[in-house]
């Protein structure tokens, strides 16, 4: 079936040519409701590209075998693959050094590491920074270490205008504080945080900094040197990759000084009834059988990203939510949250008399994917004084026709609902 929205003459000038990646997306092919899918959810997951199904079909096929542990041939092709896998993402980050890079289930699993691990060493009275943006993968973690260890989260607060409030660093980072952890791009609000002064703040008084990078990873060139934090956690899902998969970065000082996260096989170096040794780097923190497929289809959707170029990625990104947020502008009665420039893609909005869930539905009978409810943000729409928001989110693959038909949409939401 042909996609309906490739026509190559439109969005002339972008910095890459969204209608010609869409063929690379077998799913934007198909129709939903009898109309073509425009898929405005890619904060939650991405859609996947043909080069990554095609190789964890491959890896299936002609290599599957358990990594590590094999001297056999397909043994040895599966460890290569899941090697040069890690070698991929860690140079996508600007890791110089892939032991550094530790695969986990995902950005979630990459938090709660950090929370067990090295939280383990947290004292009373001590301060888990936190930003009122955060999704609950970064705060849950930290309240089950605080709870443990009788430390207090604190939570730098957001202006009106969906940006965090720089002023308030003072107040909330003292000399308690251990672990300042924040969003670089909000999954809600779109808001891109700046890394430099929370950096600062944490190193007046000895903090460490983790920075999820769940949605920062698909969007932007990161470079985890020039960042100079200590941690960051992402997701394969949201970067064309498959899901069950992620990793954490960390610098190999503060990862040697961790206890593992979980125990059994591949982490450990001896063993006795009594008591084991661990592995190094990274397999001290990979427990277990890790998703090998998955970590080769992750390399291939990095392969994929640094093909399309990240700066192009990000300018388009950015073109695209521009052109968003002026026709959700247009449209009477909806307020966005969150700000109108130097964003992300994730554009969440309310519209007067219209519930979340009842815009989605209505949406969906047009083929529209858009999300409804608190993106596991519950503390960040209490501070914005709403139970639940709408929210639309691009990737490379979204043309402005698909903008238009939100648009659209949404103008006969408003018809529907409001009589
Ligand atoms: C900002 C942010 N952090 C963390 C996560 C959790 O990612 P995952 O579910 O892949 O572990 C998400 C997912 O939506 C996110 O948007």
């Amino acid at each position: 079936m042909a996609d309906p929205m490739a026509d190559p003459k439109s969005d002339r000038g972008a910095s890459l040519d969204p209608h010609r990646i869409r063929a690379d997306f077998p799913i934007l092919q198909r129709q939903v409701r009898r109309r073509p899918l425009v898929y405005l959810d890619s904060a939650a997951t991405t859609q996947k590209p043909l080069a990554v199904l095609e190789a964890m079909d491959h890896y299936y096929r002609q290599s599957n075998a358990n990594v590590h542990r094999g001297v056999h041939t397909l043994a040895e092709e599966a460890t290569a693959l899941y090697e040069g896998a890690r070698r991929k993402v860690a140079a996508f980050i600007g890791a110089t050094d892939p032991a550094e890079l530790i695969f986990t289930r995902g950005t979630t699993e990459a938090i709660n590491l950090v929370a067990a691990s090295w939280g383990a060493a947290l004292k009373p009275g001590d301060v888990i920074a936190v930003t009122e943006m955060e999704h609950h993968a970064n705060l849950v973690p930290w309240q089950l270490a605080a709870a443990k260890a009788g430390a207090e989260i604190r939570a730098i607060p957001i202006t009106d205008g969906g940006l965090l409030d720089l002023d308030a660093l003072d107040r909330v980072i003292d000399e308690r504080c251990r672990m300042i952890a924040f969003t670089l791009v909000s999954n809600v609000l779109g808001t891109r945080n700046p890394v430099a002064p929370l950096v600062a703040a944490a190193r007046r008084v000895g903090a460490r900094v983790l920075v999820d990078a769940a949605q920062a990873a698909p969007q932007l060139a990161l470079d985890v040197t020039a960042l100079g934090v200590d941690f960051l956690a992402f997701s394969s899902h949201k970067m064309g990759g498959p899901t069950g998969i992620g990793a954490l970065w960390g610098r190999r000082a503060l990862l040697d000084a961790m206890p593992p996260y979980q125990g059994g096989g591949e982490m450990i170096q001896r063993v006795t009834i009594q008591s084991s040794t661990w592995a190094e780097l990274p397999q001290k923190f990979e427990a277990g059988t890790p998703a090998i497929a998955e970590a080769v289809g992750w390399g291939a959707a990095v392969d994929y990203l640094t093909g399309l170029g990240m700066d192009a990625v990000a300018r388009h990104e950015e073109e695209v939510t521009a052109y968003a947020l002026q026709r959700l502008g247009e449209i009477p009665g909806l307020t966005i949250h969150g700000p109108l420039v130097n964003r992300g893609g994730a554009i969440s909005f309310s519209l007067a008399g219209a519930h979340p869930h009842d815009i989605a539905t209505i949406l969906d009978t047009r083929g529209i994917a858009v999300r409804a409810g608190h993106h596991c943000a519950q503390p960040l729409h209490a501070r914005l004084g709403i139970p639940a928001s709408s929210r639309a989110s691009v990737w490379v693959y979204t043309v402005r026709e698909e903008i238009d038909a939100l648009a659209e949409g949404l103008l006969a939401v408003g018809r529907v609902l409001g009589g």
